[in-house]
């Protein structure tokens, strides 16, 4: 596992959307494996910008999903299939033929669990996988206590997760689904290269225990250790607990 430090997450923006960039360079239809929440954003503004000023093709990139709520009506704003539009398709140029995630809405969720991972396969493979993490080590929306081998299948959040996840839903824990498709520690695993991006002083904890403590289901981001190629990009607020 590689770790690097940078300033701030603009940095680490900066840094993570020139690697997609070369990417795109080497494979132009990459195949993307892109994160919600606010971590990632600064990557998603620095790679549109990029895309804008003619620095990097996204002509031909493909984009999918890394988790999906269960039960928000089709379009919600907060479905993660509305937000990776808004957020990076559509800021890269790109339409919907481009872009693939689980169906959240499906009336059997096990089948569209096994499509997705099905379709991941028959699409090659995800070349490279961004991840945010959560304050209790999630990836994806795999808690502790996951799996390190788990496919992609429905999971339940935790009362801690929901809390954090509160803010995108008018700050009413309420609104927030319970039930969610994420695509397993295994599937993760699966990506050619993993690239996890954590900032601010409230990740470091789990920084921490991701990188320098065992591998362990009780933090599943350590998984992170057991692959080939993963890159762990750090501020040097979240990098603080690290020795
Ligand atoms: C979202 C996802 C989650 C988030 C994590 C951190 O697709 O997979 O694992 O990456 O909850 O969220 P932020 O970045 O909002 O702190």
């Amino acid at each position: 596992m590689e770790v690097v430090i940078v300033p701030d997450a603009a940095a680490g923006g900066e840094l993570i959307a020139t690697a997609i960039a070369d990417l795109l360079t080497r494979k132009p239809d990459a195949l993307l494996g892109v994160a919600t929440g606010s971590t990632p954003l600064p990557i998603y503004t620095a790679l549109a910008a990029k895309v804008r000023s003619g620095r990097a093709d996204a002509s031909r990139a493909r984009i999918c999903q890394l988790d999906e709520y269960v039960g928000l009506p089709t379009g919600h704003p907060e479905s993660y299939r509305s937000t990776v539009l808004r957020e990076v398709v559509e800021p890269l140029g790109l339409g919907e033929s481009s872009f693939m995630g689980p169906d959240g809405n499906a009336a059997d969720i096990t089948a569209a669990c096994l499509a997705y991972d099905q379709a991941l396969a028959d699409a090659g493979g995800v070349d490279l996988q961004l991840l945010g993490i959560g304050t209790d080590g999630h990836i994806g929306f795999n808690e502790p206590c996951s799996s390190l081998a788990s496919r992609t299948r429905i999971k339940t959040l935790t009362e801690q997760t929901r809390i954090d996840n509160a803010r995108f839903f008018d700050d009413d824990i309420d609104q927030v689904p319970h039930h969610v498709i994420t695509q397993g520690i295994g599937t993760i695993l699966d990506a050619r290269h993993l690239v996890l991006l954590a900032t601010g002083a409230g990740k470091a904890e789990a920084v921490a225990a991701t990188v320098e403590g065992p591998v362990a289901a009780l933090v599943p981001a350590s998984a992170l250790q057991l692959h080939p190629h993963a890159t762990v990009v750090v501020d040097e607020a979240a990098a603080a607990g690290l020795k």
